[in-house]
């Protein structure tokens, strides 16, 4: 891989973040210049992100956001070597905002464009903070829409061990929160919450079962490695229905919220010790939303340090949540790799991870 140093504009719109952001450096030590998030608090009101106001606001945020970024830097755009935009998964409105100014942007100033995969980007996160953050090592993406395990020998090569079935972790989050009364989005509060209990013992209405989690399962077996939160979901809401039905659930909504949590963090931390011992993996990287949820950074550090000089290198707030530092980290990765986009470069809903593999 090439060890030249270059400078990138970053230019992530995929959901609610407008966000950009000037990464230099090579693709093992990335280091970002300038971030702008511009969070979209709107759909708050809403319960959840509504497609066509969150590209609405992407049209009136980026190109404010992209002069803070450069600016911030103090970098021209004259003195960039590209512009890194997420084209795909997401809200396609909302990519098309982005991947139409990166285009029309790079056009004007001769600059290649380079195509970034939202969840890969997730993956290049830690490494703007971590040296250390480089493969091979074990994943763990879990956002509001994604949920996978994967193992990663190398940059752009990426076996996938597990996902989820049914809800991603962020999702069940958001869905328990809202079943408690909390607001949208529910993961740091329903988190806040949970730190007043106490964790419900076995045999307690509120220690949930893990979710496919057998002690008996073995590496060949579908649920050694996937998710599923749907049933937990479930005896969340019929624990509140319970409670409810007491007059009780004022006093028990910590403890529901606790009895949740840990349910999810023990089912991860188990699929991921997992992934770690299958492939002798030391490192473990973290990406996601959810990877803000201390519990689970604690669970997942101790899981890590089971193996020795085992680490965990989960990505701090600003760069766990959607990010174009994390788009253009990815894509210095990519520019290395000689990847450009054509001019007909658009936007897709859903797209594979680029290389992803099966074993
Ligand atoms: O990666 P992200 O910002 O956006 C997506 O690509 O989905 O993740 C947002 C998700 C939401 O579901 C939110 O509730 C969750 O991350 N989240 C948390 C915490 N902070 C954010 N979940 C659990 N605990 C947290 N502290
Ligand atoms: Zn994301």
């Amino acid at each position: 891989m090439s060890a030249r140093a270059v400078r990138l504009l970053g230019i992530e719109t995929s959901c609610d973040e407008t966000s950009a952001a000037v990464v230099e450096g090579t693709v093992d030590a990335p280091r970002c210049a300038s971030l702008v998030i511009l969070s979209q608090d709107v759909h708050r009101l809403f319960g959840g992100v509504v497609p066509e106001i969150a590209s609405r606001q992407h049209l009136t945020g980026i190109v404010p956001a992209v002069q803070a970024a450069l600016d911030e830097a103090g970098v021209a755009l004259g003195a960039l070597d590209g512009i890194a935009v997420t084209h795909a998964p997401g809200l396609v409105g909302a990519l098309l905002v982005g991947t139409s100014y990166a285009k029309a942007l790079a056009a004007t100033h001769g600059l290649p464009v380079v195509p970034v995969h939202h969840l890969e980007g997730h993956l290049f996160a830690p490494l703007l903070e971590h040296p250390a953050a480089s493969p091979p090592f074990t994943a763990l993406l879990v956002s509001g829409g994604h949920s996978l395990l994967l193992d990663v020998p190398a940059w752009g090569r990426y076996e996938l061990l597990g996902q989820t079935r049914d809800d991603a972790v962020g999702e069940a989050f958001d869905k328990a929160a809202k079943l408690l009364g909390l607001p949208y989005p529910g993961g740091a509060p329903l988190e806040r919450l949970a730190t007043g209990a106490p964790a419900p013992p076995p045999r307690h209405p509120h220690h949930f079962a893990r979710p496919m989690l057998r002690a008996k399962a073995q590496p060949g077996d579908e649920d050694y490695y996937d998710l599923s939160f749907s049933g937990l979901k479930t005896a969340v809401r019929l624990a509140v229905r319970d409670a409810e039905a007491r007059g009780a659930l004022a006093a028990e909504a910590p403890s529901i919220a606790r009895g949740f949590q840990d349910a999810v963090v023990e089912t991860l931390a188990a699929k991921v010790r997992r992934a770690m011992r299958a492939r002798g993996r030391a490192r473990l990287v973290l990406g996601g939303g959810v990877a803000c949820n201390g519990a689970l950074q604690q669970a997942l550090a101790a899981v890590a340090a089971e193996v020795p000089g085992g680490a965990l290198f989960a990505p701090s707030p600003r760069l766990a949540t959607d990010n174009a530092a994390m788009i253009a980290a990815a894509g210095v990765f990519r520019l290395a790799a000689g990847e450009r986009a054509a001019p007909t470069l658009t936007a897709r809903a859903t797209l594979p991870l680029p290389g992803i593999f099966r074993a």
